[in-house]
């Protein structure tokens, strides 16, 4: 069994709603079990971290970078970065903000520099932007409709969590929990 941790901070909830689909996503592998954590749950139990296969970071851009939540946890593992606890082990990364571009790569390049200071591998999102195919615009119901590859990026408007972001990130998130949970299954083959 395959154990991924998804590791979160969401000041309102919409950064959380999509850990929770890439989590779906996650779960339709096989032989791969998935743990959502929160920063300050992470940050309270470092020590159980180095049980992961892989890890998905993720934190809501908030002028132009991670939250403080999720910087706080970043801050803490430096106790697991001194004895390099994390190398080898798989990492991806995740952004939602109110704006469709707003500054989100900043925040998913802080994550992937995260994951590099730990030694780790990284996973990038692996799904074209929908102009490639369609030769226009994105639409709410395209996948990376935000045309990111670095990791997921999406955007959710000033709504509830239960209609916002649009169907095309959750597709998007999803598909990139399935890509995850492939690619360590992959990884950790003997
Ligand atoms: C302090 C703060 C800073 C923000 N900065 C940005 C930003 O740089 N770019 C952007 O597109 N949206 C920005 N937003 C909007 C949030 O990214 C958006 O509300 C997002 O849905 C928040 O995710 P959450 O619900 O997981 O907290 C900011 C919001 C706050 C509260």
């Amino acid at each position: 069994m395959n154990k991924i941790a998804l590791i979160v901070h969401s000041g309102y909830g919409h950064t959380f709603h999509i850990a929770q689909e890439i989590a779906q996503g996650i779960k339709q592998v096989a032989d791969v079990s998935v743990d959502i954590l929160t920063t300050q749950d992470a940050s309270e139990k470092l020590d159980t971290l180095a049980q992961y296969d892989a890890f998905v970071f993720g934190t809501p851009t908030y002028m132009g970078g991670p939250s403080t939540g999720f910087k706080a946890f970043a801050d803490a593992t430096s106790s697991l970065w001194f004895n390099q606890v994390l190398k080898d082990k798989l990492a991806a990364g995740f952004t939602n903000s109110g704006s469709l571009a707003g500054d989100k790569l900043a925040t998913l390049q802080y994550l992937s520099v995260f994951a590099a200071q730990h030694s780790m591998i990284w996973i990038s999102l692996g799904i074209l932007a929908p102009q490639t195919k369609s030769g226009h615009g994105a639409t709410p119901e395209d996948l990376n409709r935000t045309g990111t590859f670095l990791g997921l990026a999406t955007q959710s408007d000033t709504a509830t969590v239960a209609t916002t972001p649009a169907p095309g990130d959750i597709k998007t998130a999803r598909l990139f929990g399935q890509r995850i949970a492939e690619i360590t299954k992959r990884w950790t083959q003997k």
